[in-house]
């Protein structure tokens, strides 16, 4: 391949939480031959949610590609890679281009790479703030308009958006932060209506603090000032997120658009 890289290096894939009979039940059905497929896209897909994300989407049947600016040392069988920084609309262009020769149209995509860059709005620069909105609402604003043609080529088509609780519940020290994320759920909106006549539902996931790389960057305090005050009492791991972006992307969710699912153990309830 090109561009794209499959690697079949048999890498253990991250922990996941053993899944209820049920649902192991329906992810043991047969995947579809290739030619009826999906194909998903997800961006930031190489680690902590995205990649839950991915994982799923491939048990689900479909065929995914995961996008990142670094290329990952090893990727778990079955999906593959594509340089792709959503900062930077060239290679949003040529991530898509690569995928459509090597794969096909992308009909799934969920805009899930993101940054903070936390500090007190009195200490914030200008470019820490233009910086986070640009990758978190602009990248997922750049790679949802290139994913529209092909997805109105096929009459059919998901756009997922990972905003976050912060973005509805505002939180100090991430004021650039929560204004990225309060800004997908406009944009997503906004595209669920342009789009709804095309059959592209357009849904969010707001995740609340979920065990990754982003929240062991908080450290031990605030980690547990933070699961103080969520009902669930305790953090949510990436699994969580991916069964209800699985959920979105699956034929059950026809009818559901412009939505915003919290999957935040209750900590934004009526936020
Ligand atoms: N963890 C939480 O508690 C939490 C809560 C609510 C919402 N979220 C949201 O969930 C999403 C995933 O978070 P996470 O915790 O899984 O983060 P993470 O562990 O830090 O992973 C971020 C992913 O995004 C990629 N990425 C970062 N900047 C990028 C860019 N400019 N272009 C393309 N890829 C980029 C990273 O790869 P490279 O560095 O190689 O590019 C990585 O694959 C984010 O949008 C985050 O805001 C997280």
């Amino acid at each position: 391949m090109n561009v794209l890289r499959r690697d079949d290096d048999p890498a253990p894939r991250p922990t996941r939480q053993p899944r209820r009979p049920a649902q192991e039940q329906r992810k043991q059905r047969q995947a579809p031959p290739e030619e009826d497929q999906r194909i998903a896209f997800v961006t930031g897909g190489t680690r902590g949610i995205g990649l839950a994300c991915a994982l799923e989407l491939l048990e689900d049947g479909h065929r995914v590609v995961v996008g990142s600016r670094n290329r990952p040392d090893r990727l778990p069988e079955g999906l593959a890679w594509v340089p792709c920084d959503v900062t930077d609309p060239k290679q949003i262009d040529a991530a898509f281009d690569a995928i459509e020769a090597e794969v096909g149209p992308v009909t799934i995509l969920v805009a899930n790479a993101g940054i903070t860059n936390d500090g007190l709005v009195l200490r914030m620069s200008d470019d820490d703030f233009t910086s986070v909105v640009d990758a978190n609402l602009g990248g997922a604003f750049r790679v949802a308009k290139r994913s529209i043609r092909p997805m109105m080529k096929k009459r059919w088509g998901r756009i997922i958006f990972i905003s976050s609780v912060v973005g509805a519940m505002g939180q100090t020290g991430q004021a650039n932060y929560a204004a990225s994320k309060a800004g997908l759920v406009g944009l997503g909106r906004s595209l669920a209506r342009e789009f709804a006549s095309r059959n592209i539902t357009v849904n969010l996931v707001a995740p609340g603090p979920i065990e990754t790389d982003m929240l062991d960057a908080l450290g031990d305090d605030t980690k547990a000032a933070i699961v103080e005050a969520v009902p669930l009492g305790r953090v949510g791991t990436p699994d969580d997120v991916a069964a209800a972006v699985g959920f979105l992307a699956s034929d059950g969710a026809a009818y559901i658009t412009g939505a915003t699912i919290p999957v935040d153990g209750g900590l934004g309830m009526g936020g």
